[in-house]
């Protein structure tokens, strides 16, 4: 089931054109990356979703419900930080949070974990004003999952985050999707994306760049091995993976799709095989994306 559906969407800002007829839809429990350079309208895009712009022309359906005509019980599902989280800047972390709870009935329990998670501890009771971007973020990010959504929207998320605060970002978004949560999360970094989401539309310039235009999600490894020509033999005839020999006919070029890794790894890794090492070369993806953006880079 899809969770969102985005028909024939534009948006005008005077006379510009900043969502050209978007057209996309987000699947439950899955996790969607919404990609594009700076200026493309990720962030337009996201707040026509959430109501908060309303759309030229076009229709959004979350949930089944219409969002301009249903739009309480679309909205029902929906939580997330778009752009800046909305904060009130003159109430400490703990009161931000608290309005939260009490707006979604959530226990004393819930928020304590949501404070865990989130590693806010020590600053919850300092004004909110005074907080750091990427404690401002943390924050954000827990009054959207203490909502407990259904759909989680998430935009540019690792903003102001340090290293260790994206990596355990990453796995809560993949937690979340585990669990049945939709994640739509946008980024104009796709290597951050790429990393966990199950699928990405790319927008530039308020478009979508067509799926039929961008090769199915592949990761290639390079494989060296005594007997290379056997692995590619054997993965000749799978499907979702394309197996290539290296004129050095000690390396195996293998471009696979994720769902088959585990079945390839294990063919790959046979004794037999005399397998020496294997390295993950740059994701297709990323290629596709240079293509894609490339005057914008
Ligand atoms: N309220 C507004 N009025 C006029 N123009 C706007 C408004 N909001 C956005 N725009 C324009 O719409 C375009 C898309 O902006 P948007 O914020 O959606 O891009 P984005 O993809 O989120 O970019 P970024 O990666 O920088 O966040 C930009 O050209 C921007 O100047
Ligand atoms: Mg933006």
């Amino acid at each position: 089931m899809n969770i969102l559906e985005v028909e024939h969407i534009t948006k005008r800002f005077r006379k510009k054109t900043v969502v050209d007829d978007i057209s996309f839809s987000a699947e439950e429990g899955k996790v969607l990356g919404f990609i594009g350079p700076n200026g493309a309208g990720k962030t337009t895009m996201l707040k026509l979703i959430t109501n908060i712009l309303i759309p030229d022309s076009g229709s959004i359906h979350i949930a089944g419900f219409d969002i301009l005509k249903d739009r309480e019980k679309a909205l029902a599902n929906v939580a997330g930080v778009i752009e800046n989280p909305a904060l009130y800047l003159e109430l400490n972390g703990y009161d931000n949070l608290k309005f939260i709870q009490k707006m979604y009935q959530k226990s004393k329990d819930d928020m304590e974990r949501i404070v865990e998670i989130i590693g806010l501890g020590h600053a919850m009771r300092q004004k909110t004003g005074r907080y750091s971007l990427g404690m401002k973020q943390r924050l954000g990010l827990g009054m959207a999952l203490l909502a407990d959504p259904r759909f989680l929207i998430l935009d540019e998320p690792t903003n102001g985050l340090d290293a260790s605060g994206i990596m355990e970002l990453r796995g809560l978004i993949r937690q979340k999707a585990e669990e049945g949560v939709t994640v739509l999360l946008s980024s104009h970094i796709l290597s951050e994306v790429d990393k966990i989401a199950d699928d990405v539309v790319f927008i530039k310039e308020g478009r979508i760049i067509e799926k039929s235009e961008v090769p199915p999600m592949q990761k290639k490894y390079l494989v060296t091995a005594g007997n290379a020509r056997h692995i590619q033999e054997q993965l000749a005839a799978m499907e979702h993976v394309e197996a290539v020999l290296r004129d050095d006919s000690v390396t195996v070029e293998i471009s696979m799709s994720q769902e088959v890794f585990a079945r390839v790894m294990q063919l790959v890794c046979q004794g037999e095989n005399q397998v020496q090492d294997i390295r993950q070369e740059g994701t297709q993806l990323e290629t596709v994306y240079q293509d894609i953006f490339q005057e914008d880079a």
